[in-house]
């Protein structure tokens, strides 16, 4: 059996649970015999050979349950369109035939990616420039659709319900409004399921344009029955009908847009429209931070563990996917194809509406 040398990398936006991804790798990688190193700062590791580190028993050791990654990430560093800005003008430079050069010259088999439906559309990229890579799905916004589920979202939903938690009890006593932004991008998983857990009165997602006359509605239908406070959850792409997503920074080819904002607009509109007083809160990072909650540690060492068995049957170019209660894989090319939207028809939705919550539809 071959001894294999691989490489990890975390790139995008970082997730609870990374570094019980890469303490998995390691641990499965090293106890089969095999050598692996981690490239720093996402695919820009691949650049600066200085960036690679050896992984260890030791420097896995204790890291499970740490927010981050110890081998930090990146969501600008794409090998091939790099941004450079030269005189005041902005360029995308392809580097990838030097990335390939320094995998090939440093003697991995492959590399073990760990990313969201960005970094892993970087990946296709780079096997189909000759890098073996093996993906493995992680993104709070739960939005691949080739895995049940990412690891991330329990911790961020979980963090996000807390915070909501909270809030009932100040708007309850101000008798205010308290609208929510929570993150997703262009999809509503985590408005829905925080907002379901948090008993939010009305929430906001991108799956579902909304009315603002209609969340209106709720929020009066509830001061009628003596109910003088509402918790509105948006999804940072809600976006009303006929409308677009409130958007902070445009996006460019190496980066896609930032969204942002809508909450403020929301509360701003809220008060005008019912003359309740209202404020919102966006909850942003805070939900990518933290402690992993014990399902995202669970399926992050699962994942790991999952891709050094795909490394070792040669399966490269396949993403790691979690088809309950099996690990499977899939293509890496059909994994970041699709964006998982929330099912309008689906049972969590129904049962929301059932429960009288308003999707300002
Ligand atoms: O994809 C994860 C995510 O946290 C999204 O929910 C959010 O839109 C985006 O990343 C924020 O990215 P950045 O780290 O660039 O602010």
């Amino acid at each position: 059996m071959k001894r294999l040398r691989l490489a990890v990398n975390t790139g995008g936006g970082d997730a609870p649970g990374l570094n019980a991804v890469v303490r998995a790798i390691t641990l499965a990688a090293l106890n089969r015999g095999y050598e692996v190193f981690g490239i720093r700062k996402g695919y820009l590791g691949l650049l600066d050979t200085s960036q690679l580190m050896p992984l260890t028993f030791d420097s896995v050791r204790g890291i499970t349950h740490l927010g981050g990654s110890i081998l930090g990430t990146n969501n600008r560093g794409n090998p091939l369109g790099i941004r450079v800005v030269e005189n005041g003008q902005e360029r995308y430079v392809d580097v990838s035939d030097q990335a390939v050069e320094n995998f090939r010259r440093l003697g991995f088999d492959g590399i073990i990616a760990i990313g969201g439906d960005g970094s892993l559309r970087i990946a296709v990229g780079l096997m189909q420039k000759g890098i073996p890579i093996i993906g493995v799905p992680k993104t709070i916004d739960n939005d691949l659709a080739a895995t049940a589920t990412t690891f991330g979202f329990d911790t961020a939903v979980a963090t996000a319900t807390d915070a909501i938690d909270k809030l009932h009890s100040t708007a309850e006593s101000h008798e205010r409004v308290m609208v929510v932004e929570v993150m997703g991008r262009y999809c509503g998983w985590i408005a829905l399921s925080a907002g379901m857990a948090g008993s939010a009165d009305a929430i906001l997602i991108p799956e579902i344009p909304f009315r603002i006359e209609k969340v209106c509605e709720k929020i009066m239908a509830r001061e009628a029955a003596g109910r003088h406070f509402s918790i509105v959850v948006c999804a940072e792409g809600a976006m009303p009908v006929g409308g677009e997503m409130t958007i902070v920074e445009k996006g460019t080819p190496g980066k896609e847009a930032r969204l942002g904002g809508i909450a403020d607009k929301l509360a701003r509109e809220i008060e005008k429209r019912t003359g309740k007083e209202s404020r919102s809160l966006v909850l942003g990072h805070l939900q990518r931070g933290g402690t992993p909650t014990s399902f995202d540690r669970m399926l992050s060492l699962r994942f790991g563990a999952a891709a050094v068995r795909l490394a070792e049957e040669g399966r490269w170019g396949s993403m790691v996917a979690y088809d309950p209660p099996e690990m499977t894989a899939v293509p890496l090319g059909e994994a970041v194809a699709s964006l998982k939207t929330v099912p309008i028809e689906g049972d969590t939705l129904r049962t929301a509406r059932e429960l009288g919550i308003s999707f300002g539809d």
